[in-house]
């Protein structure tokens, strides 16, 4: 196995793995399989969510991994349908439940839900949820820079994880900029593009070629380069293996620009753009 996955921290004083795996569509069985394989093969942060169904899963593969509790990072996500404070601070406590753990170790709001307009309170609801223990490290996931400037004014407590839909087909610099500027790491879901045309990038392809590496690795070499924490989902061991293997080489600061500049003005895949797209 490749050496560990390095970490990097966070404006709570926490760690994190530069790079996380990403658990959506992994449900039952053959969920807990994949996500063991990935602590097997050195993943150590699991990104899941209330609305995935599968924080059972999770906490299963945690136990039948054999990996020590305090060497994972779990997360999960409060759905938009539960931002009303009791209602979110009793989803938590039912997320730990699901999972069978004593505390979460990031967990994220999973759409901010403009037109709804509880993000504020959902936000104080995980502020409180810190201060109980129930989580380490709060954040949120899909929030614009109006969005935040919000709930830092309103609660004076700034979240340290911002996860964004994130891929060479949508750079986000801007929103980057702002978590950046904010002590804010940035998460990237979707990282590469849910294997659309991107992993065929005749572009990217020759930049993999000159550093001998495969697409998948130089997008998320890109990300990690970008200061970003990509969350890629693989099945099988190799391609696990494949995804995490990205610390022992360096994009050139052109391969960087080259790879940026093939985002689109909206490279959203599914137009989930958050000041209009709600999710429940
Ligand atoms: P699979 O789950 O069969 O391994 P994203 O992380 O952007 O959502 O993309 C996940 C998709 O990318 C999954 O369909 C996954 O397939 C595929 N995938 C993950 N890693 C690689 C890789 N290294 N090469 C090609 N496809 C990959």
């Amino acid at each position: 196995m490749p050496d560990a996955i390095p970490t990097i921290p966070l404006n709570d004083g926490t760690h994190m793995p530069a790079v996380g795996f990403g658990t959506y569509k992994l449900n039952g069985a053959d969920g807990v399989a994949t996500m063991v394989r990935a602590l097997h093969n050195g993943y150590r942060l699991l990104d899941s969510a209330f609305n995935y169904e599968n924080e059972g899963a999770v906490g299963a593969a945690l136990r039948k991994s054999g990996v020590p509790r305090d060497e994972i990072r779990v997360t999960s996500k409060l759905p938009g349908r539960r931002h009303a404070y009791d209602r979110a601070l009793a989803t938590i406590e039912e997320s730990l439940y699901r999972t069978g753990l004593d505390h979460l170790d990031i967990y994220l709001i999973h759409w901010p839900n403009p037109q709804t307009g509880l993000y504020v309170e959902a936000w104080q609801a995980l502020v409180e949820a810190r201060r109980r223990g129930l989580v380490r490290t709060i954040g949120v996931c899909n929030f614009l820079p109006e969005h935040l400037d919000r709930i830092i004014l309103e609660t004076g407590v700034a979240p340290a994880i911002n996860q964004i839909e994130l891929h060479p087909y949508f750079p986000q610099a801007p929103q980057r900029d702002y978590d950046s500027s904010h002590a804010i790491v940035t998460q990237a879901w979707s990282p590469l593009g849910r294997a659309n045309d991107l992993l065929g990038h005749a572009t990217i392809a020759d930049i993999a070629r000159q550093h001998g590496r495969s697409i998948a690795q130089v997008i998320l070499r890109w990300q990690v380069q970008l200061g970003t924490v990509p969350l890629p989902k693989a099945t099988s061991d190799a391609r696990q293996v494949e995804n995490r293997s990205i610390f022992d080489f360096a994009l050139t600061a052109a391969d960087m620009d080259t790879i940026t500049a093939l985002g689109r003005k909206d490279g959203r895949l599914a137009d989930q753009d958050p000041s209009r797209y709600e999710e429940f």
